[in-house]
């Protein structure tokens, strides 16, 4: 029986994760210390066949991630402060969970001999990089353009140098906008695709910050979820970094045309000034994840957005 460990688990992509592996039967444990994940979103994974666990603690206590640690194979590390605003509003915050939570993790999985940890990291370490519309590719040297993205970066380094000290086998994936069931839609830090759903369902005129012209590679949850689970065993997957995204991107208005579309609201937003730290174009080169995951991008952007809007009309976004 394999044992995974998925910090983070109680967020919305780590809730994904222990509700695919807990349904394919096996052993789940998830460390969470409910900052921003929800209880509600583990009843997926307690409903599974695997055997399941929920332990509420932090990464930033090392004693923690040691408890976590035991009997683990593979960690798949999806605790983090997300977020850029929040970043530029509390860097030592961001850095204390995202930057040395992580180093606790990975001493703990070095101790306890875990077989692989695969990380969380993120597309906003590329920066704003020339030309502006080309994919982004692994080999382009971070960029970061905010608290959040360094934060990354850090952990990034932290997971190449275990692998070549320690020889603990790491890998980092890189996400590009990630968007899905039970993302939280209500946070004043909410990501752009619940936030224009939501706002769309309800009659509200979304907000856009900046023109709308800025683009991101917007990724089905379900991308990810597949991403991990090959990084698991993927046999040249160590010590590399790897974008996962859908390989296309959209800008906001697109985005707010197509919601529109699927969700029949009123889609004129209002538009408020550009925010600091955010990039203003998003692709990603998916050479790396195709040739060493066999990665390829399940469901695109439509159908993403098709599946959430239809969820969300049922009433089971949150489910
Ligand atoms: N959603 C995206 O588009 C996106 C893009 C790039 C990278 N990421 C990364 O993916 C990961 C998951 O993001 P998400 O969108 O599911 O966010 P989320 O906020 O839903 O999940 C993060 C989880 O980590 C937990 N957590 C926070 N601090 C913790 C701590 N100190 N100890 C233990 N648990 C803690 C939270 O309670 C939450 O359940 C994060 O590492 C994030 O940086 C997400």
């Amino acid at each position: 029986m394999t044992t995974y460990l998925i910090t983070g688990g109680a967020g919305f992509i780590g809730s994904h994760l222990a509700q695919v592996l807990s349904a394919r039967g096996e052993t789940v444990r998830v460390l969470d210390n409910l900052a921003s994940g929800k209880l509600q979103n583990l009843e997926p994974a307690r409903q599974g066949k695997g055997e399941f666990s929920f332990l509420e603690g932090d990464i930033r206590d090392l004693a923690t991630c040691r408890e976590a640690m035991e009997g683990v194979d593979y960690v798949l590390h999806q605790a983090a402060r997300p977020s850029v605003q929040r970043s530029i509003e509390d860097p030592l915050a961001t850095h204390s969970v995202n930057a040395t939570g992580s180093l606790n993790l990975l001493w703990a999985a070095k101790e306890a001999g875990a077989k692989r940890v695969v990380v969380a990291s993120s597309s906003s370490i590329y920066g704003d990089v020339e030309p502006a519309d080309a994919p982004k590719e692994e080999t382009l040297p971070p960029r970061p353009l905010s608290p959040y993205a360094v934060s990354k970066v850090a952990m990034e380094n932290y997971c190449a140098a275990f692998y070549k000290v320690y020889g603990l086998e790491t890998v980092c994936l890189r996400y590009f906008n990630v968007f899905g069931p039970r993302q939280d839609p209500d946070s004043p830090y909410a990501a752009v695709v619940p936030k224009f759903l939501f706002a769309l369902n309800s009659g509200q005129a979304p907000t856009v910050f900046g023109d709308g012209r800025q683009n991101r590679d917007f990724t089905y949850v379900d991308n990810v979820v597949a991403a991990n689970l090959a990084a698991c065993t993927a046999p040249e997957a160590p010590g590399l970094a790897i974008n996962v995204a859908a390989g296309v991107s959209h800008d906001l208005i697109d985005l707010l045309e197509v919601l529109g579309e699927l969700t029949g609201g009123a889609a004129q937003p209002t538009f408020g000034p550009p925010r600091a730290g955010e990039v203003r174009y998003s692709l990603a080169s998916l050479d790396r994840a195709r040739r060493v995951l066999g990665y390829e991008p399940l469901v695109d952007f439509r159908e993403g957005l098709a599946r959430l809007a239809e969820l969300a009309r049922q009433g089971r976004y949150l489910s």
